[in-house]
This record gives C-alpha cells, structure tokens and sequence, in this order.
C-alpha cells in the first residue's frame, strides 16, 4: 500500500472507531440464491473463470530458483509451472506429447529436464523435447513439435498467474488497475513460503469466498477468538477493477493516536484482504502474509476445495520462528474451519431449502457487493433479484 494511502486510510479507520461506523454502500444489495445452487451458472463459472482464466496460483516464492517446478491441478486442468534458467516462469499443460502421461507430480527443486515416467520422453525446463528413446521410431514425429504445450503465465508484484488454456489471453496489469501499484508497495517476492495446507469443504466456492469480506459478524461468530485482537464491524473498502480492499483495524491501532503521522505503520496495526479476482484471497497479517485459493469441487454446485499458504518476510530457521509461525497458520485454519466454515455449511444447506430466493447484503458489506457484482459482470449476468 502507498505511504499517502496507508496514512488517509489511517485516519479513516480512527474515525470509524471513534465514531463507531464502518464504510458504507450506497444501498442495500439483493443477491439471488442461485448464484450458489444453479448447475448452469456453476458451468460457466469453471469455463470462464477456472478453465479460461487467468487464476491466481500463489507468490513467486513457492518455486524461488531456477529449476523449481509445482504442480497445480485445482482447476481440472493439469498443470506444471516452471522457474526458468534466466528466472522467468513458463507454465505448460502438465501432459506427455507422447501418450498423455503425467510428466511432474508435486513440487521439485533444481530440476534439470522431465523425463515422462511411462516411456522415458525428456523435456527441458523451456517445454522442448530433448530425447526420447528409440527416437527412429518417431522418425515422422519431429521433435521441434512435440514440445509440452505452453500455458500463459505472468508473475507480477512477487505474484504468479497463469491461465489453464493455451493460447487465451493474459493482461494482469489490466486485470489488477491501480491494485497493481498498491500490491507492489509489499514487495512480495522477498516473501518465503512457509506451509501449506488443504481443506475440503461442502460450501460452493463463493461461500468460502464471501467468509473473508464483511467485518459485521467479527463481534458475534468470532467473539471469542478474534474479539480481543480486531475491532468488530469496522472495515474500509475499496474496489480495484474486480477485485477489491478491504481494510479491518486490529485493537493496537489506537495507540497511532499517540504517535506522530510520519511513523504510523498502518500495517502492523490492521489486517489487509484483497481478493483477487475472482477466487484468491491475499492477507496481509501485520507480520506475514496468508492466502487462500478457493475452487470448485465435486460435479455439484456445494463443494469447493482451496489451498491455504503462509508466506514470512524472513525463513523460518529456528524452532521458535516455526512455533511462531505455526501458531499463526493453526489459528487462521480453527477460527475459519471451526466457525466461518461451519456456519457455511449451514447457509449452504438453506440455500436449498427455499427459504428464500435471495439474500441481503447490507450497507456495511461494500465487499460482498462488489464481489458479486464483479462476478456477474464477469459471467454476463443479470445483477440481482
Ligand atoms: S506417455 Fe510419456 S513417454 Fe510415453
Ligand atoms: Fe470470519
């Protein structure tokens, strides 16, 4: 975040406590269940969304040196992504020219080549096929179009996008607007991946998603576990194309009320989610950053699975930093697994009750707007009920 931004956000945030407010939309939002139960519309969230792209993968530093590779199958598509010898990142469907086969599985250091585990073809980090065994016998087949097929990828601010289709285009400096200058001001790629971990949940994706964008239910679901660290029901918002800012001040901001502007670190005193769209959610926590991907799962429109990664400014060498570092990572899972989740579940079951055929997203949820509207834009659909 820019100095001038992290300073009227400061103040905005003061003012909120004070006066107990929070931003506001300029209306209240009808939002129609089915945007959660209808197989249509899931179908063409993972066409344009999980299966055109681009998504969010992660920060560079989940493959930091020449030769890392990972694997990432979240969208359906298999897909390898692959640090280069000049450190730029390829991304290729995860798919042996040969028969099909896998190639890569999971993630690899220093890598040289990848050699298919059926039949022994050889590719290089670039995606060329560099041998194959009995190559006469593919005499026909030359090698120059054998190659892995290429993915479009793009890493940004310390960020790795790629899109799950060859050939579909990719403008992440467009997609981000101005968010761009915004995430560049954290300098990411410094960042060091410390874990990672996995939940399946029976919530469609969006649910998941909606968890981490309003403050209203800070006070009431998560009394007892985020009630003493954050202000309830306080966030400042703000959109960035189709995604967004959402800024929640934690307690220790008073004390900036004692401290001259010039040394206010707005950071250390709030938590900082950004969505990018249109399923990653990037938090900046004070002392680390956390990200969850979430993805649709299942055949159905009530499953999604994500991925959660902590990332720390320095590596964690001792076991102090890792207990540290632990404790933060066991946290953010309970208080989102044990109580967003779980009421998640319980919202999902509803939307199939015919209780209703919308819900409301109120003025203090600007978040929670803003997403949905950008996800109907995105879809081309109608906006509400
Ligand atoms: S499928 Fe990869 S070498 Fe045969
Ligand atoms: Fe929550």
């Amino acid at each position: 975040m820019e100095r001038q931004d992290q300073i009227a956000e400061s103040k905005q945030l003061l003012a909120h406590i004070a006066q107990r407010t929070t931003a506001l939309a300029d209306d209240v939002y009808r939002h129609n269940v089915s945007d959660y139960t209808c197989p249509n519309q899931a179908a063409r969230e993972r066409d344009i969304f999980f299966r055109k792209g681009p998504i969010n993968v992660g920060l560079g530093s989940l493959l930091p040196n020449p030769g890392d590779s990972l694997t990432h199958d979240w969208t359906g598509v298999p897909i390898l992504i692959v640090r280069q010898a000049d450190r730029s990142l390829r991304a290729f469907l995860n798919v042996c020219r040969h028969r099909g086969a896998r190639i890569a599985e999971g993630s690899s250091a220093a890598t040289q080549s990848f050699s298919c585990p059926y039949h022994g073809w050889t590719y290089g980090l670039d995606g060329r096929l560099v041998s194959r065994p009995q190559d006469r016998a593919f005499c026909a087949t030359g090698k120059d179009a054998s190659g892995l097929r290429a993915l479009p990828a793009a890493e940004r601010h310390g960020l790795i996008w790629v899109c799950p289709t060859p050939d579909a285009a990719i403008d992440i400096d467009a997609a981000l607007g101005d968010l761009g200058r915004d995430l560049a001001g954290y300098r990411l790629a410094g960042y060091h991946h410390y874990e990672t971990r996995v939940l399946r949940k029976p919530i469609n994706w969006k649910v998941a998603v909606d968890t981490f964008l309003e403050a209203y239910h800070i006070g009431v679901l998560h009394a007892q576990t985020l009630g003493s660290i954050l202000h309830p029901n306080i966030f400042s918002f703000r959109p960035f194309e189709r995604n967004l800012r959402l800024i929640g001040p934690r307690r220790s901001i008073d004390t900036l009320r004692e401290q001259p502007e010039e040394k206010w670190d707005l950071i250390t005193h709030s938590v900082v989610i950004y969505i990018l769209f249109p399923n990653t959610v990037l938090i900046l926590q004070g002392d680390h950053v956390e990200t969850w991907h979430m993805f649709p799962a299942g055949n159905g429109t009530d499953e999604s699975a994500m991925y959660i990664s902590l990332y720390t400014p320095e590596p964690a060498l001792t076991d102090s930093a890792r207990r540290h570092w632990d404790r933060n990572m066991d946290l953010a899972i309970a208080v989102v697994e044990k109580e967003d989740f779980v009421v998640g579940a319980g919202i999902q079951r509803g939307f199939y009750s015919g209780a209703q055929d919308h819900i409301t997203f109120g003025r203090n949820e600007p978040g929670l707007q803003h997403f949905h509207r950008s996800i109907k834009q995105a879809l081309g659909l109608a906006e509400t009920a």
